[in-house]
């Protein structure tokens, strides 16, 4: 009994589909209208993973080169990348229900014009969403912190978290607050061995940044994450 206890415990656990992808909008119209394909991923860095760990620090100053294309692919497959042939992705998910969403802010990234754009992790494909550099208004509802209206690129982590209440009720806002901490770390320690910094930033005002986005009801901003490369680089 207890076995068979177990294994239906183990097996509300097992992934129940991609959520994310369908809830895409359509393509802004004008010069954004295209959407965006990704460089490929690459699958091995030079740097340890342990030499990433010790070398990551939180970053706040960022020097005058752009973001590339290709890195801002590879920070997102770090994120929220597929990584699995039933689509498993770079980070866990609480019964694979990915609640998570990431949108890139892209205000100096090599190839890409600036502008919000929604990450599709199954095409490994951005949507564009807002047009324009908006990395000041970011900054604004982010108390004014400097190093998200100077970064070349903010990510931003959003979650839909009723994708992961419908299985797991009130425990599902400290599973999507979980997620965000290990999608956040992933892009930490991508950023660094790609050559570049980043800060988590959790002060912001919930409602504006929503806002900004332009996201749906029920979708909420968990985390921001100002990308560039490091001032001393
Ligand atoms: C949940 C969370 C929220 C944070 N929010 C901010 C923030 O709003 N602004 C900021 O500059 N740093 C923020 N940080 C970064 C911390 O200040 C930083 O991690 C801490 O000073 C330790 O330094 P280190 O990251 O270099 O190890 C946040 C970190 C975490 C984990």
């Amino acid at each position: 009994m207890r076995t068979v206890t177990m294994m239906l415990i183990a097996a509300t656990w097992l992934v129940v589909g991609c959520a994310g992808d369908d809830a895409t909008p359509e393509p802004v119209g004008g010069p954004m209208s295209a959407v965006v394909q990704l460089p490929d991923p690459e699958y091995d860095g030079d740097l340890s993973l342990e030499a990433t760990i010790s070398a990551r620090r939180s970053v706040r100053e960022w020097g005058p080169e752009a973001v590339t294309l290709d890195e801002l692919g590879q920070l997102l497959w770090a994120a929220q990348g597929i990584t699995a042939e039933w689509g498993g992705r770079s980070a866990p998910s609480a019964g694979g229900t990915y609640p998570l969403e990431m949108y890139a802010l892209a205000s100096k990234v090599d190839g890409l014009e600036p502008g919000v754009y929604r990450y599709r992790p199954h095409d490994h494909q951005l949507v564009p969403t807002i047009d324009g550099d908006r990395r000041d208004d970011l900054a604004e509802v982010s108390l004014g912190q400097a190093s998200v209206g100077t970064a070349p690129l903010n990510l931003v982590v959003t979650a839909v978290p009723e994708r992961t209440a419908e299985q797991y009720g009130g425990r599902a806002e400290r599973y999507v607050a979980m997620e965000a901490g290990h999608v956040a770390q992933n892009v930490a320690l991508q950023a660094v061995s790609l050559g570049l910094g980043s800060v988590p930033i959790g002060a912001f005002t919930d409602d504006e940044a929503a806002r900004l986005l332009d996201l749906s009801d029920g979708e909420v901003v968990l985390y921001i994450l100002p990308i560039g490369p490091p001032v001393s680089r």
